[in-house]
């Protein structure tokens, strides 16, 4: 090692049920770590908010935390990456710094109606062209819309220069360099591609669909590349270069090394996104994925990404526990469904913000299916995972069709990657191997990586590459005709999931 100092750096991941902030060394190895759930909140069915307050005191909070953990002062730090949950959109008081209201999260489906009308005669891909997404609640182009519409006076506002809009991207980097005091407002090309707002091939702001969807541009931060220097962060971590932000999905993808074309990875928290890189090419997707960018470094070509995106997969097994009350940790999941040698024919699936990949349907709901007599909660702790693994499943063959690359072996990360019975399932549904790495907090990790980038703390893509490491894998062991049988009546289970919610007025 040339340099004598010991040198770090910093990620904060701003996460949709929690903020963590990691302190990785020059290996790419987790020295510390702080981390702070906030509330999640549910003012009506389908709607789900956060207090973005709260959230800012809690990423000041878990970065003090990781600081002291590792024992170093900001001085140690060489540069701060930010990864953040994308979509979630809030929009704030320039002058002030106060939000207007709660941020909108990406799992919310109140502007359903609204994506419904937008599309007009044209259909949910109007705007597929340009940016590469369906018209769907979950972006952020009609989030901001909605706020727009519903917040007293706030249009005005916008229009008169008075208020930002960001992802949480925006909004932390906003804060971290200042606030209302000097703050810059940006945002990275791979947040930026989920707003229904970007030009995939320009990467800026397309005034025609702003338009349309009756965003003021007075209100949309600068599109940055996810590896340069925004500025210079204040408070706690003064002097320290903010050097990346990237989506948590782009990041993971940036922490497992995924650098070529035809590299994929799957992340399994909350939701799981299955990205694969698919270099200089925005590939247009016939099969229900989208079309986003994977990340930018500095001022290189763009790379993009195909993506597969699934709502619900560990969010079921905080449900299962917090809601149904069956299970006391995410960990006893898989306690309770190894109980048990299968489903006992239950299958279960989690429509419960309509269904993304590949299918793009608002009017879906939830259902459990094959219920008798004979099913017992363990049964349905079975489905559960299953659910996870049948909806990669899908992805996976989504992906085939559009890239015509056969997948040979999936990269996990992701909460849930801690559950071997699960981890099994996939490998057995996607007749694949599936390999995990040392470090599975890739989302930290690839917004450190970012960062570092930026900053010249690793020279290069390849030096990142040779951090990479196995941990697990496992390797399949259903039999085909098995697969078969439970693949078809997955299927079965889905069908039945959609029309639930008939167009209202
Ligand atoms: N052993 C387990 N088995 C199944 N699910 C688990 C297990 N441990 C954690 N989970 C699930 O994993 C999720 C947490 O994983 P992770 O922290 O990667 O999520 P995330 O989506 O990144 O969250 P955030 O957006 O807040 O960062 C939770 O939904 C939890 O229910
Ligand atoms: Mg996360």
């Amino acid at each position: 090692m040339s340099d004598t100092r010991r040198e770090f750096i910093a990620a904060i991941d701003q996460g949709t049920t929690s903020s963590r902030c990691i302190v990785f060394d020059r290996d790419g190895r987790i020295v510390s770590v702080g981390q702070k759930e906030h509330e999640q909140i549910f003012p009506e069915p389908g709607w789900v908010e956060h207090d973005a307050a709260e959230i800012w005191a809690n990423v000041q909070e878990v970065v003090a935390e990781a600081l002291e953990r590792a024992g170093i002062t900001r001085e140690d730090v060489r540069a701060l990456g930010i990864t953040n949950q994308r979509e979630t959109t809030l929009l704030w008081d320039r002058a002030t710094g106060e939000p207007v209201h709660n941020a909108i999260v990406w799992q919310d489906t109140r502007t359903d109606a609204l994506c419904r009308e937008l599309g007009r005669n044209v259909g949910q891909d109007r705007f597929r062209r340009e940016t590469g997404l369906p018209l769907a609640s979950y972006f952020a182009g009609p989030k901001i819309r909605w706020l727009l519409e519903n917040v007293e006076g706030l249009r005005e506002r916008a229009e008169a220069g008075e208020i930002l809009f960001g992802t949480m991207d925006s909004w932390v980097i906003w804060n971290l360099t200042g606030g209302p005091d000097g703050g810059v407002h940006v945002t990275d090309v791979t947040n930026a591609s989920r707003t229904l707002l970007m030009n995939l091939r320009t990467l800026d702001w397309d005034p025609r669909i702003c338009e349309s969807l009756g965003v003021p541009m007075a209100v949309l931060p600068e599109i940055r590349s996810s590896a340069e220097v925004y500025g210079e962060a204040r408070g706690a971590l003064a002097g320290v270069p903010v050097a990346s932000a990237l989506g948590d999905q782009q990041a993971a993808l940036f922490g497992q090394t995924c650098f070529s074309p035809g590299e994929a990875k799957s992340t399994y928290g909350t939701g799981t996104f299955l990205l694969l890189n698919t270099g200089s090419e925005a590939v247009n997707s016939y099969n229900g994925l989208l079309t986003t960018v994977g990340y930018r470094i500095g001022d290189q070509d763009p790379v993009y990404a195909l993506e597969g995106s699934i709502a619900v997969t560990g969010s079921l097994v905080q449900w299962m526990r917090d809601q149904m009350g069956l299970i006391n940790s995410a960990a006893e999941i898989e306690t309770l469904a190894s109980s048990v040698e299968d489903n006992g024919g239950a299958y279960f699936v989690p429509a419960f913000s309509g269904l993304f990949a590949p299918y793009w349907r608002s009017d879906a709901r939830g259902v459990i299916a094959g219920l008798t007599r004979y099913v017992t909660k363990a049964h349905i702790a079975r489905a559960v995972l299953e659910a996870t693994a049948w909806q990669t499943r899908e992805i996976v063959d989504a992906m085939e069709k559009d890239s015509r690359v056969e997948l040979t072996a999936l990269k996990v990360d992701g909460g849930m990657t801690s559950n071997n019975l699960l981890m099994q399932c996939i490998s057995d549904v996607l007749d694949a191997p599936v390999v995990r790495p040392m470090v599975a907090e890739t989302t930290c990790l690839g917004a450190a990586y970012a960062a570092g980038l930026a900053v010249g703390f690793w020279p290069d893509t390849d030096a990142l590459r040779a951090n990479w490491r196995r941990a697990a894998e496992w390797t399949p062991r259903m039999e085909a005709d098995v697969r078969e049988r439970e693949y078809k009546n997955w299927l079965k289970a889905v069908e039945r999931t959609m029309g639930w919610l008939e167009e209202e007025n």
